[in-house]
């Protein structure tokens, strides 16, 4: 029944249906183990014949209250909690590609998940090859490698702001044999669901829009269960798990075999594990979502508009608007609306870009985006100082580069208050 509602519906009761007398709301299980009678069913639980939880490591009632919403709202068989977006993104990829082998990336992205990619993966001797997603199929096929084992991709590149065209990312990925790993962070599944677009596995931070108040850091994997991992590629999901005494994942759990990989071998090892009050505010978050995200949305293109035609900014940046490069692509993929993020360019370059932040009230000076509260963000004085001004155009940081995630407070009160920054700067 639940895959039959609407997504407003499945983010207010989708996946959890109390029986009587239980909790109305998922309520937080703050405990770290829980009480079995017999050895045989702790023995299943170990063999992994049994989903009952045994350690909030592995799994907790109230996070799984979560991932199963989200794994609805996305349209994917299983979930993963995590305890953030990175972790989330880092597992997502450990989970089907291991050292000596590649990933091929979109260069558009979060610059958490750049780093993690440039400088971390090779560490662990995981190789990236970024790709410029404007690229054609034939020019991005290059990068890929016999040992290649997935393509990454943002639906909306943050902080750029373009929107990936999942048509040409989808096709690439099959043609390569590799399954498309997405991060659906600044969408949200209400605008855009990347399984239905072509994507087999999808990534968030759930810091963000799924939180939505600025509570809990966290992550989610969801995966569509329909990539055929028995190809050659991808033997550690075929093949025998000495870890688990030689337990074959797909052969196992058919669809569910990477989320259930991921879980017995990454919340074990490395203990990614959100905490279980986390997971109560991210159930909380995903049940206003749809409408967070309307109001995110409709803001968004207000402001946008609204700083088109302010005399003080010489450019914005918003996918909403018909001056955009994505802006096909964005009526395509994301006809309900193009979020809350934006960047606009203020005249009078980086000194007026200190003044704007400091000078704006109502919107908050913070390190942050997808709060119901609008944030602000001058990345050349914050975020991107400690790299030279050549270091910050090459990151795509411009000194005069402002960026606003539009929160859900009236969109008057919203221009009012970057009207008169504006003014002061
Ligand atoms: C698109 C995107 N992905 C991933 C992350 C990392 O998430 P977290 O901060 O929850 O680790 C962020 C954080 O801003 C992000 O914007």
């Amino acid at each position: 029944m639940d895959q039959n509602w609407k997504i407003e519906t499945q983010a207010v009761q989708g996946n959890y249906a109390p029986k009587a007398a239980e909790p109305r709301t998922a309520a937080i299980c703050q405990s770290t183990t829980f009480k079995y009678d017999s050895a045989e069913h702790m023995a299943q639980l170990f063999d992994l014949d049994c989903a009952d939880p045994m350690y909030t490591r592995l799994g907790n009632p109230t996070t799984s209250v979560f991932e199963e919403k989200i794994a609805l709202m996305e349209g994917g068989v299983a979930a993963l909690a995590t305890s953030s977006g990175q972790a989330a993104s880092a597992v997502s990829i450990l989970n089907i590609c291991k050292a000596g082998q590649h990933v091929v990336s979109a260069s558009t992205l979060y610059g958490g998940t750049y780093s993690l990619f440039a400088n971390t993966l090779p560490k662990m001797g995981i190789e990236v090859s970024f790709v410029d997603p404007e690229n054609s199929i034939d020019e991005m096929k290059k990068a890929f490698r016999a040992d290649t084992r997935c393509l990454f991709a943002e639906t909306i590149g943050n902080p750029g702001l373009n929107i990936l065209d999942f048509e040409k990312f989808s096709a690439l990925a099959k043609e390569m044999g590799v399954p498309l790993i997405i991060d659906n962070t600044l969408a949200s599944p209400f605008l855009c669901r990347p399984l239905e677009l072509g994507a087999d596995i999808v990534v968030h931070s759930a810091t963000k829009y799924i939180d939505g108040h600025g509570t809990s850091v966290g992550g989610v994997v969801v995966d569509s269960g329909k990539f055929n991992w028995t190809s050659d590629r991808y033997p550690e999901l075929c093949e025998p798990d000495k870890s688990y005494h030689g337990l074959r994942y797909v052969e196992k759990f058919g669809p569910l075999a990477y989320i259930i990989k991921a879980r017995a071998q990454y919340m074990r090892d490395l203990g990614v594990t959100p905490a279980p009050q986390n997971s109560f505010l991210f159930n909380h978050g995903l049940t206003t979502l749809p409408l967070r995200m309307e109001r995110h949305s409709f803001n968004g293109l207000s402001l946008a508009k609204h700083l088109e035609k302010h005399s003080k900014v010489s450019w914005v940046n918003y996918p909403g608007l018909e001056s955009h490069p994505s802006f096909s692509a964005t009526q395509k993929y994301l006809p309900k609306g193009a979020s809350g993020v934006l960047t606009f360019g203020i005249k009078g370059g980086r000194e007026a870009g200190i003044k704007f932040m400091e000078a704006c009230k109502l919107i908050a000076m913070v390190v942050h985006v997808g709060d119901a509260r609008s944030c602000v963000l001058h990345p050349a004085s914050t975020t991107h100082r400690q790299l030279s001004e050549a270091e910050q155009k090459a990151s795509g940081v411009a000194p005069d580069l402002i960026r606003v995630s539009v929160g859900i407070e009236h969109i008057d009160d919203i221009i009012a208050d970057v009207d008169q920054a504006l003014a002061a700067s």
